[in-house]
């Protein structure tokens, strides 16, 4: 059997392959809340065969979402709709995994399509963005946040505890924490966007205290046999990336001291200009098992991980655990079954539904 195929587990949960969708945004909720839109979008990738499917990017506060339509868990009604989320993708035989986050600075946005940028101050959609300091990300978001007190960030770090609660109680198996693309647990450990003075800027001690001390928050109410996951920006690709990501080795090896079970290794977004190697196939890859190897977790990759070979050669030669599939997966919720076939794998159709799998066992023509 091809290694994408292969069942992975971690802690008490089996996925069935090594095929994970990775949050994906739908910026379709309303008060932060999941609709029809969640409930159809999530089910189809529950029943396409990946093992793994995360739900987007899901503040912890109305003041942490990036745009007002996204979704939210912080309070009992936002719970009970992404129960029935959680249910969809488990029914279709993937593990339902959620994305905790904070928007930080880039919060008060317009959706993607409609500006993928900050709203006005004066629009009367938005709201006051906070962050570790009063500095606008800048280019599409100009807007300057406050400064966020003590308190404030205490109060972040227990409505991430709150939401993994809740999260808990909506039938989550896998829990991943936003500390990646520009957001606020980014923000504070990027020099680029943390001036603070105190405890929580300055030295690199300092500026990973409030994802060390989220993790912290999360790691008492997230049961131990349950999958407890950061994403994070390991490298801004701006010209100090050797420097950033061994702070990312430093970090994930203290992560995984303190409970963390997986990393998903990805982008920081803090700085704008950064020179991305977008043409470089699987750039993301070889800083992954990097990572990997120094600090002893199971690692994720992304970024263009969506063909096939590439994804199945990633695994088989151990650079990470699980291949994050993102786009591919709007473009075909069938992604694993497509990758099967193409990996010329025994039985490509075995994780769908039987009202599929039937038919596309018995006939290949015009799939
Ligand atoms: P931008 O979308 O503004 O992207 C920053 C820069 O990276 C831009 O120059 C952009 O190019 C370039 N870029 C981004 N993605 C790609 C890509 N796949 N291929 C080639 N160039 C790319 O920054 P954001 O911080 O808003 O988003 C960063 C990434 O995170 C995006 O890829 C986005 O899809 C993804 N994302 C993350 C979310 C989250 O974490 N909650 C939510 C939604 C999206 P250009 O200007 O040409 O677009
Ligand atoms: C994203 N991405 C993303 N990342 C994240 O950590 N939380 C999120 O909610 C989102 N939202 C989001 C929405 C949409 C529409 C896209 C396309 C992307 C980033 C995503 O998870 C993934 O890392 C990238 O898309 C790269 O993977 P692919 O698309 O190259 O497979």
């Amino acid at each position: 059997m091809s290694a994408l195929f292969q069942p992975y587990q971690l802690k008490s949960v089996t996925l069935r392959n090594r095929i994970a969708v990775p949050p994906m945004c739908q910026y379709s909720a309303i008060d932060g809340v999941a609709g029809d839109w969640h409930l159809t979008h999530y089910a189809a990738l529950g029943r396409g065969g990946a093992g793994l499917v995360i739900v987007e990017a899901t503040a912890v506060s109305a003041e942490g979402r990036i745009t007002p339509g996204d979704l939210g868990i912080w309070n009992d009604a936002q719970a009970a709709a992404l129960a029935q989320v959680a249910a969809a993708i488990k029914a279709g035989g993937a593990v339902p995994g959620i994305q905790l986050a904070h928007a930080g600075r880039k919060a008060g946005s317009n959706r993607p399509w409609e500006g993928d940028d900050q709203m006005a101050a004066d629009d009367p959609r938005t709201w006051q963005a906070k962050a570790p300091s009063a500095l606008a990300h800048g280019a599409n978001w100009p807007r300057t946040p406050l400064e966020m007190s003590v308190d404030d960030i205490a109060q972040v770090q227990c409505d991430f505890a709150a939401a993994a609660v809740r999260a808990l109680a909506a039938g989550f198996e896998w829990m991943e924490l936003h500390f990646a693309h520009g957001y606020l647990a980014q923000t504070f450990l990027s020099p680029y966007a943390n001036r603070r003075g105190d405890d929580y800027g300055g030295s690199y001690a300092n500026r990973s205290r409030f994802m060390i001390e989220t993790l912290a928050a999360v790691r008492a109410v997230w049961p131990d046999h349950l999958p407890l996951t950061v994403r994070l920006g390991v490298t801004e690709f701006n010209g100090h990336d050797e420097a950033e990501l061994l702070e990312a080795i430093a970090l994930a090896t203290r992560f995984r001291q303190d409970g963390l079970d997986f990393l998903d290794a990805s982008i920081g977004f803090t700085v704008v200009g950064a020179s991305v190697p977008w043409q470089q196939t699987g750039f993301m890859l070889p800083l992954a098992e990097r990572i990997g190897r120094a600090s002893g977790l199971p690692m994720a990759a992304s970024w263009g991980l969506g063909e096939p070979e590439l994804a199945q050669r990633a695994v088989a030669r151990g650079q990470i655990a699980l291949v994050m599939v993102a786009r591919a997966h709007l473009a075909n919720p069938h992604w694993s079954f497509h990758a099967a076939r193409k990996l010329g794998a025994a039985e490509p159709a075995a994780a769908l539904p039987p009202p599929y799998r039937y038919w596309l066992e018995r006939y290949t023509a015009g799939d």
